[in-house]
């Protein structure tokens, strides 16, 4: 989960990372009052989880708190490539002598976190990184080991910062590591990391990216989702357990195992050529027991999918045997008539492995008049895709 830039700062704060004073707002005539108590004049910075927010006119400076009510109001409701700003921080303006760039993440390709620093900060890193290379020092840091005060002065050699801002900078990696490991963070980058005029070293921006499998044990890091963001069926789904992802096409898909939707969505979207261009509606695995209560909660998050035409469940009896997840779908949209929700979408089920055969005459059996049975993947995909271009 990637962060707004204030909460990136809020939690650099815990941590004592040293950074500016600053306020979040999203309405213009609230800068007014903020900006007062910044003390007058402020940075007014669209909060945004996208890069090039300065470029894109994201970030301007306000010298008095009228300013700041003007700029506050030009910024909110920005478009920055494809996200509207809803909300900006004022923050402090600091009297910037250098801008460094520093960060951690997760090497997964060296199987190892890494530290990266540059003394060419404030530009886009990226930029740095290919046109200047030399500049940008790449140093492992072992997850055993962490950034000791020897690690520190490793990447800060590295990254050869001047003499006089080596401790200041070793001080706040150390810190920025400290944020990285307790927060279970997948990425902790600071662009600028600054000297001020006074020889002070300061965050001016943050971007922290969280990794969600620690969520269980950061119960703080909830508040921090943007809830408003969210698409409502992947919330929905969210909370109903279920490894769901939106897609825009308009086939729904359910199956059991990742590796088996994973194939199901390129069979549709293969078949789906052959129907006027359709493609999966979504990723749903309903995972190895799947009960009709769980069959209940991914149909209904699926057929409440305004996008969805047709249904291709397709699950493979393992563990759970098909004549189990037969009765599942069954009662599934029984479950859903019994709640007042609208099926009138049209399914199709494959069913094959341990107890097809019994799972199968279940479904036939049950002769419900939006079922259909198609008992091999290739067959199945082109049903449904046919059967949503249909409509
Ligand atoms: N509080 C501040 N005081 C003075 N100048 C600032 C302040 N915050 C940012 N700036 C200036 O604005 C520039 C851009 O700000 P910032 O790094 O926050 O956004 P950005 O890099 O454009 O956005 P992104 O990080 O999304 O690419 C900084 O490099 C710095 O020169
Ligand atoms: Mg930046």
């Amino acid at each position: 989960m990637d962060l707004f830039e204030y909460q990136a700062r809020d939690l650099f704060a815990k941590h004592g990372v040293p950074v500016l004073a600053g306020e979040v707002i999203d309405t213009p005539e609230a800068a007014r009052e903020a900006t007062e108590r910044l003390g007058g004049k402020a940075v007014v910075k669209a909060q945004v989880k996208v890069g090039g927010r300065g470029k894109a006119g994201g970030v301007k400076l306000a010298s008095d708190p009228a300013d700041a009510v003007e700029k506050a109001g030009q910024i909110l409701g920005m478009d920055i490539k494809g996200h509207t700003v809803h909300k900006v921080m004022l923050a402090q303006t600091a009297d910037i002598a250098e801008e460094y760039y520093v960060s951690f993440l997760l090497d997964r390709t060296n199987r190892t976190f890494l530290a990266m620093a540059s003394v060419e900060g404030g530009m886009e890193i990226e930029e740095v990184a290919a046109t200047k290379p030399e500049a940008l020092a790449k140093i492992a840091v072992d997850a055993n080991e962490g950034v000791t005060l020897e690690k520190a002065r490793e990447i800060v050699d590295a990254a050869k910062f001047p003499e006089d801002v080596k401790d200041g900078i070793a001080e706040a990696l150390q810190k920025l590591w400290t944020v990285f490991v307790q927060e279970d963070a997948l990425l902790v980058e600071v662009n600028p990391l600054i000297k001020s005029g006074d020889g002070k070293i300061i965050a001016l921006d943050g971007k922290v990216s969280l990794d969600e499998n620690a969520d269980f044990r950061q119960p703080e890091h909830e508040a921090l989702e943007d809830k408003a963001a969210a698409n409502p069926l992947e919330a929905a789904a969210k909370a109903k357990n279920l490894n769901y992802v939106k897609l825009d096409g308009e086939v729904g898909i359910i199956g059991n195992g990742a590796g088996l939707v994973m194939s199901t969505l390129d069979v549709v979207a293969y078949a789906g050529e052959n129907h006027g261009g359709v493609k999966p509606a979504n990723f749903l695995d309903i995972g190895g027991g799947a009960s009709a209560e769980v069959m209940a909660n991914g149909l209904e998050i699926i057929l409440g999918d305004p996008d969805v035409k047709s249904v291709f469940v397709n699950v493979f009896g393992g563990i759970t045997a098909c004549d189990e997840v037969a009765n599942g779908i069954v009662q599934a949209l029984e479950l859903l008539k019994s709640k007042g929700e609208n099926v009138s979408k049209p399914l199709v089920v494959r069913l094959d492995g341990n107890n097809a055969e019994l799972g199968r005459k279940i479904l036939s059996d049950a002769n419900h008049p939006l079922v259909q049975r198609v008992d091999t993947m290739d067959g199945a995909a082109d049903k449904a895709a046919e059967l949503a271009a249909a409509k």
